[in-house]
Order: C-alpha cells, then sequence, then structure tokens
C-alpha cells in the first residue's frame, strides 16, 4: 500500500481537554506524519456541509451544535495506508466501545464527543480535504 492522505479533525472536547499534543503524538507514533494543519473554529454551514451524510440521522443537530462549540484542529495526515491506520488508532464510534490504547477509549467522552473524526474511505477522504486545504496548503511528506 503507498503513501496516502487522510483528514482528521480533533474535535472540540478534546481541544478544550489540552490534549491535542497527546493525539498528534498517538498519529506520529503509528507513523502518520502532518502534512497540513489548521486550529480553527468551524462555521455552522462549513460544518452542515462537511456531515451532509448525516443530514437526515436524528443527532445530527446535536453533532452541528458540539462540533462548532468551540475551536477543532483540521489535520490532513499522510502515510502508508493512512486512512485505516488512522481509523485503527482512533477506535470505535463509541469511546466505551473503543479498543484499550486507542485515542478515543484515551480521551474520548462520549459517543457523540468522541475526540476525533478521520476519514472512512480514500474517497471521503478526498473531498474532506478539498472541503477545508487548499492544495498550496498541503506540504509533500
Ligand atoms: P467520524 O465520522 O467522526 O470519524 O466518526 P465515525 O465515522 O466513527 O462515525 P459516524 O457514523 O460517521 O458518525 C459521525 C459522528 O457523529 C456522532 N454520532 N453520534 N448520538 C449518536 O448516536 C451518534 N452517532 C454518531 C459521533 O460523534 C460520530 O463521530
Ligand atoms: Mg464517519
Amino acid at each position: 500500500m503507498g503513501t496516502e492522505q487522510t483528514f482528521s479533525i480533533i474535535k472540540p472536547n478534546a481541544v478544550k481537554k489540552n490534549v491535542m499534543g497527546a493525539i498528534i503524538e498517538q498519529f506520529e507514533k503509528s507513523g502518520l506524519k502532518i502534512a497540513a494543519a489548521k486550529l480553527t473554529v468551524l462555521t455552522k454551514s462549513k460544518c452542515e456541509e462537511f456531515y451532509a451524510e448525516h443530514k437526515a440521522r436524528p443527532f445530527f443537530g446535536e453533532l452541528v451544535s458540539f462540533m462548532t462549540s468551540g475551536p477543532v484542529m483540521l489535520m490532513v495526515l499522510s502515510g502508508n495506508n493512512a486512512v485505516a491506520k488512522n481509523r485503527e488508532i482512533m477506535g470505535a464510534t463509541d469511546p466505551a466501545k473503543a479498543a484499550p490504547g486507542t485515542i478515543r477509549k484515551l480521551f474520548g467522552d462520549t459517543m457523540g464527543e468522541n475526540a476525533v473524526h478521520g476519514s472512512d474511505s480514500p474517497a471521503s477522504a478526498a473531498r474532506e480535504i478539498a472541503l477545508f486545504f487548499e492544495k498550496t496548503e498541503i506540504v509533500n511528506r
């Protein structure tokens, strides 16, 4: 499997807990490299566009409200098999069900406030990266 890019968000609960560095350490320990990064607060419209696939779900309003509630760290992560690697080290969506040592087990609070987002496929990664980063903002590594 060759070098691939994935999109990651450190969610507002984790930024608030001041564990961005600890989460980035998990990425780096697994061999993933940061190729772009931006600390920002998502607008409601951008967040709704990002989560468009969940628009009909009952938790959509809560999800958007949480994700726009404070600063988030947006990142492009690069590495071998980056999409699957990131999903593996993130752990299950529900922190209570996530395997020991995974980011969501270590830093997640609830199903909604689960510390990180990671693209679920290379196609999602391409869409999500393009939503938040210009090509010129992403370094080659
Ligand atoms: P993510 O997209 O954030 O990386 O997480 P995921 O693929 O593991 O989960 P997904 O099904 O895509 O859901 C997106 C986010 O919505 C929140 N969620 N809340 N209350 C609920 O039942 C519920 N289900 C999902 C989570 O924050 C999840 O990360
Ligand atoms: Mg998802």
